[in-house]
């Protein structure tokens, strides 16, 4: 009993806004712990100037960031760049709540939304799945790896357009 009221306090309600630059501190610790190929504040920057950037922060700590989503948009085509869950919230149902409104905001005219997630990933592969992307391709080597490399499995997603 006790260890479940632990985990259940710990639960945070989130909500999901625009990133800013006073994000990106916390951001790149967070994605550092979190990814073996983490992007630099630099790449974060940039994204921010070009990019749908989305944060999922807690609503009683505005300053806990739960995790973060940035979208490229090009005409009727989408691509997820960046979705990351804070480890310490991981496996708590942040990440589908997080992508789910990221595609609710997307313009009506995108009609498709690709990703590239490592094979290995499969978390992250079962997430995409119960969400509607299916794959449709691999790149071989795609990723580094500690070892060596990891194929990329490409995924997307058609929105429907009822
Ligand atoms: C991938 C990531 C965004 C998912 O977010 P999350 O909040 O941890 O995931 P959720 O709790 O929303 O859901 C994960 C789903 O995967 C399932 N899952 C958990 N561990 C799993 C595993 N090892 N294998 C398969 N499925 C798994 C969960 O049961 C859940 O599915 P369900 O809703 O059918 O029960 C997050 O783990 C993360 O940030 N990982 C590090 C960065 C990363 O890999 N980003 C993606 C790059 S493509």
């Amino acid at each position: 009993m006790r260890a479940v009221a632990a985990i259940t306090e710990s639960n945070q309600k989130p909500f999901i806004r625009k990133m800013s630059a006073e994000d990106l501190l916390p951001i790149v610790a967070i994605e550092r712990q979190a990814t073996p190929s983490p992007w630099s504040a630099v790449q974060f920057e940039q994204s921010l100037e070009q990019h749908r950037c989305l944060v999922m922060a807690a609503d009683n700590d505005t300053n806990l960031i739960l995790g973060y989503a940035i979208v490229s948009t090009l005409l009727d085509q989408a691509e997820v760049l960046n979705i990351c869950i804070n480890p310490e919230y991981q496996g708590r149902g942040y990440g589908s709540r997080l992508l789910t409104d990221l595609l609710k905001q997307l313009p009506d005219s995108i009609e498709v939304v690709y990703l590239e997630v490592r094979v290995s990933n499969f978390r992250a592969i079962h997430l995409y799945h119960n969400l509607g992307f299916i794959e449709v391709g691999q790149r071989r080597d795609y990723y580094p790896t500690e070892f060596g490399r990891e194929d990329a499995i490409l995924m997307n997603l058609q929105r429907s357009t009822d």
